[in-house]
Order: C-alpha cells, then structure tokens, then sequence
C-alpha cells in the first residue's frame, strides 16, 4: 500500500472505520492497521466486540485497536458513539464509513415496483442514507482542525440517477442517491470548517462478500474484487485526495460517476 494513506497522515492519525466487522470495512481495518501514520484505529460495527477477526486484530495491537459497538440508525447509540469518540481523542484524520444493507432478513432488493413497501425503505434509507450524515453530524468536532483529513463514504454505482439503466433495487439505488445528495452538502460545509478537509463518496466494485454474495451469479470473475483488493484500491483513492476534490463521487479506479 501507499506510504501515506491520508496526504499528513502522520502519527499520531486517528482513524475511524464503520463497517469494520465484515467485508470492505474490515479489510480497511487490517491495511490501516499496518500502516505508520496510524496511531489508533476506532473499529465501529453492530458487534464489533463480538467478531472473532475484530478481536484477534485487537489481541494483537491492544494500544492501536479500538473496538466500538453502535448502531448507527439509532441516533442514541450515536451520541454515545460521539462521546466515547470525544474521550479518547480531539482529533480524527480518516473516517472509511463502510457499514450499509443491501439485504438483511426479510429485507431483499425490490425487482419491481409490486414489491416496494414503507418498512424495507425505511430500513434500508436508515442505514446507507441517513446514518452517514448523521454519522458526519456526530464526528464534526473531530474534523475541525487544521490538519488535512477525509470522510470518505462507501455509496454505489447502482445510487447513480444518470446512470441507472437496468432498474430494480429501488431501496437501495434510493438510499445512496440520497446519500450522495446528503454527504455533497456536507462536503461543501466540511471544507468551510476546515480548508484542508475533504469527503468523497466512494464506489469500491463488485466486492466479495457477505453484501455481494446472494448476487454473484452473472458477474465475472474478473469483475470481483477480493476485500482486501476494494480496500487498497479505495485507500489509494484516499491517499490522492485534496480539498478541491471534496463532494465528489468516484469509483474504485478514481474515475468520476455521474450523479
Ligand atoms: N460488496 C459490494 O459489491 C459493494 C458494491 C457497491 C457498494 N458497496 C457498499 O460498500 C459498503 C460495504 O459493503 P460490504 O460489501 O463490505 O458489506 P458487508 O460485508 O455486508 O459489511 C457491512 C458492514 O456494515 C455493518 N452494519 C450494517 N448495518 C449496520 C448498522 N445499523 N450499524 C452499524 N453497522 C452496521 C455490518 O456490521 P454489523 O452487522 O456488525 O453491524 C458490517 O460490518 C456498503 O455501504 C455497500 O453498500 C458494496
């Protein structure tokens, strides 16, 4: 990986990742862990403390690793999250927001329109729409310092509105729209805070895992990033960031997608 994730991403970086127990998350957990500049990553999931590969990382880097438990669509566990974030550092350098749904339970991408109903958008709009923003709403202290720093957010190619040829996936294509709307007002706020800070919103590919994997059938191999690809891709993408970037939305290999 790059020398420098963040441009000034020296120690002592403190960097935070949601979505760290599975997938892209936390294949961005191990690569940022390994990294110089990163003094301590804050690992944020439903369960992070229970996840056997959280927990060994942490047994191995005790000082490094912190393990949080929060569910970002409940906005109490996010003031606590805000909390015992302002505890333990004034300042965060990297945020790599990966925690989002495509399915979960009785929750399934729509084929049609017969299938759309209020509580699956609801669900879905809570964590890939709202949570980021709320998410941003909750760390902004953190990110008003003089020091460059990124929020990054992992959107989708399907979010795209210009780009949305095959149809299906209501919810989801509609969460990340509306992320991208939400997270392209902040960038413009962010930057006005702190001229050395930039969001982007990321698309990481067709990804292996568990998001992915009902899905798999019709795509190529070839097309199928391993995690641990996405994240070093995606990282790299981070590392070349610079304040006039903020607000954009890129896909894996730094190209612009439409909104
Ligand atoms: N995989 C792909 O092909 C692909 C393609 C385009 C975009 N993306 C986007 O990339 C991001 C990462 O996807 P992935 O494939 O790595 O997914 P994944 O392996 O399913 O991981 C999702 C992560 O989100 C966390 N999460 C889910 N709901 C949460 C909640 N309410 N609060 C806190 N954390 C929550 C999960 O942890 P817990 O269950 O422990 O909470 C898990 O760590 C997502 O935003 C996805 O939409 C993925």
């Amino acid at each position: 990986m790059s020398a420098t994730v963040v441009r000034g991403l020296q120690p002592p970086a403190q960097v935070l990742v949601t979505g760290a127990s599975s997938g892209v998350g936390l294949a961005a957990v191990r690569q940022l862990l390994a990294h110089s500049g990163v003094t301590r990553v804050f690992a944020v999931s439903r369960h992070a403390s229970a996840c056997e590969a959280l927990r060994t990382l942490a047994a191995q880097a005790p000082l490094q690793l912190v393990l949080l438990d929060a569910d970002l669509t409940d906005e109490k566990a996010l003031s606590a999250l805000a909390r015992q974030l302002a505890d333990q550092t004034d300042a965060l350098h990297l945020v790599f927001h990966a925690a989002g749904v495509l399915h979960e339970g009785k929750l399934q991408p729509e084929k049609s329109v017969l299938q759309v109903n209020a509580s699956s958008l609801q669900q879905v709009f809570a964590i890939n729409a709202f949570a980021p923003i709320l998410l941003a709403a909750a760390v902004m202290p953190l990110l008003g310092h003089d020091q460059p720093c990124v929020f990054a957010s992992l959107s989708a190619r399907v979010g795209s509105i210009g780009d949305n040829r095959l149809g299906g996936w209501y919810g989801y294509r509609a969460s990340k729209a509306a992320q991208n709307q939400l997270l392209k007002t902040f960038a413009l706020e962010l930057v006005r805070h702190n001229p050395k800070a930039c969001c982007l919103l990321l698309h990481p590919g067709t990804v292996d895992t568990p998001l992915s994997q009902p899905f798999q059938k019709r795509v190529p191999a070839s097309q199928m990033f391993t995690p641990e690809r996405a994240a070093r891709q995606l990282l790299e993408i981070i590392a070349q960031a610079r304040p006039h970037d903020s607000g954009s939305f890129l896909a894996w290999d730094g190209t612009a997608i439409a909104w």
